[in-house]
């Protein structure tokens, strides 16, 4: 089997921000694992964990959503700034009834970001807020002269605005944040966004409308219809789910059969069909394409880790994950024209996540490896390819700085595929080429053994006479990057 890969035609830019993370105030999402206190034994700068940072880093989280999810609609951002002990103690009524003693808020948000070096991407309250502590909160980080909020913000400590890149404004509107129809939520979001203040003029606040759940696309043609022309992106939650059936049956993350592991791809690979069918809806409300597709909640959820508690959302991460990440990435890679940002559901400790914790351990999962294997598609021209590919196989192309990365899944069970890719530009040296694989189709790294699953060299690729050929392995991630 063999493609042909069009270099020299102009492809889209894979937006850096496809790479996107989500923390939510849910289970260890933050607490333990992203902020420990400045006061903890767990070495951390301005409580934020060294360790996990430090891993966090290595990928260039490019932006980081928060404060939810649902966490959203009922968080009040006053609870969170301040000294410590005063900030108010509430009741987390969305995931598992626990104490959330806000240590973590604003300035910790923005602390961490800083210590990423990602963009921000906040989602307000619209389900049991108002529009004016929505303002406030606005105003609060980034309003630069003097102001009520702006003054506020410097007695906590922080002079200077932050730069508030992404604004959400509702989340999951349909379900558990207000249960709204979408004619109603379309009048909600034109008013809230009506007094979004944008204060600094030369990088307005980029507006996000909650858009539908998966295949609700009555949801995308309303909201786009009433309220298309006040947004730049809408969003769309889609999580993979091995049965796809809600509640105790979704499927377990480990010995699973080899039935859940052909669902689980085939659910992932739906995403494909989401994307293409919401867009073309937007595409009849903004032909040109103004406004983006925002895939700010994805990935797998599986039952909870057994012992743990059910409104933590604790799962195990194997090298099915690894495969629903790449697969997953390069369906949003191909529709790069249309989706500019993504954020996997959730960074650590939750879901689908990049890092799991236990204590002042820290372990990184085959997920975490797919999206170091990936990064230099972030920013990069996509490029298109002709030819056929082998059954279950998936693989994204794309070119920047002289470089042309080919990252491939192969996620067949048992066979070995064998790929040859052609270029008309031509690329004598293959400069990396990089393998996740495993023999278990549940193999995954655990705290006793955290070295299961990882990145190695990849001894599949070779390069003669301007053809790349790549013998990939079952169950395995490859990226070769030629120069
Ligand atoms: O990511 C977990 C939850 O899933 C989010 O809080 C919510 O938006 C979605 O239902």
């Amino acid at each position: 089997m063999s493609i042909e890969l069009l270099t020299q035609k102009k492809g889209p830019t894979i937006s850096k921000y496809i790479y996107g993370q989500f923390s939510e105030h849910l289970g260890h999402g933050i607490y333990g694992s992203l902020y420990v206190g400045k006061d903890s034994k767990i070495p951390n700068v301005n409580g934020m964990r060294s360790d996990v940072v430090n891993a966090l880093k290595k990928i260039h989280v490019p932006v980081l959503r928060w404060p939810g999810g649902l966490f959203a609609d009922t968080y009040h951002w006053r609870d969170g700034i301040g000294p410590k002990d005063t900030r108010k103690k509430i009741v987390n009524t969305n995931w598992g009834d626990v104490t959330e003693d806000n240590s973590f808020g604003t300035h910790e948000y923005f602390e961490l970001l800083h210590q990423l070096g990602a963009d921000a991407y906040i989602n307000a309250n619209i389900g049991s807020g108002t529009v004016q502590e929505m303002a406030e909160w606005v105003e609060y980080m980034t309003m630069a002269g003097e102001s009520p909020m702006s003054k506020l913000r410097q007695k906590n400590g922080r002079q200077d605005p932050w730069k508030l890149k992404f604004f959400g404004i509702g989340n999951e509107s349909w379900g558990g944040g207000g249960h709204m129809r979408p004619e109603y939520y379309s009048d909600v979001y034109r008013q809230y966004q009506t007094f979004l203040p944008q204060y600094d003029k030369d990088h307005p606040i980029y507006k996000v409308a909650c858009g539908p759940n998966e295949d609700d696309y009555h949801w995308t043609d309303t909201v786009m219809k009433l309220a298309g022309q006040y947004l730049d992106g809408i969003s769309l939650h889609y999580y993979t789910l091995p049965t796809g059936q809600w509640g105790q049956h979704k499927g377990d993350a480990t010995d699973f059969p080899e039935d859940q592991w052909t669902s689980t791809m085939t659910r992932a690979k739906h995403m494909d069909e989401l994307i293409t069918k919401h867009s073309t809806i937007m595409d009849h409300y903004d032909p040109d394409h103004k406004v983006d597709l925002i895939v700010d909640e994805w990935g797998t959820w599986y039952n909870v880790t057994k012992g743990t508690n059910p409104g933590f959302l604790q799962q195990q991460n194997t090298i099915r994950d690894a495969m629903v990440a790449a697969i997953t990435l390069n369906i949003f890679h191909q529709h790069a024209d249309r989706v500019h940002m993504a954020n996997i559901a959730q960074m650590v400790n939750v879901l689908q996540a990049m890092i799991l914790t236990k204590g002042d351990q820290m372990i990184k999962t085959p997920t975490y490896y797919v999206f170091d294997m990936y990064q230099k598609h972030m920013d990069a021209e996509l490029v298109e390819g002709v030819g056929d590919l082998p059954k279950n196989v998936t693989y994204t192309a794309s070119q920047k700085n002289d470089q042309l990365t080919i990252s491939l899944a192969n996620y067949d069970l048992t066979e070995e595929k064998t790929i040859d890719f052609t270029a008309a530009n031509s690329y004598s040296k293959i400069d990396s080429a990089i393998i996740l694989t495993a023999d278990r189709m549940d193999a995954h790294n655990t705290f006793e053994e955290p070295d299961v699953v990882h990145e190695t060299t990849f001894k599949g690729a070779s390069l003669e006479n301007g053809k790349l050929q790549l013998r990939v392995p079952s169950k395995s991630v490859v990226t070769v990057t030629l120069k």
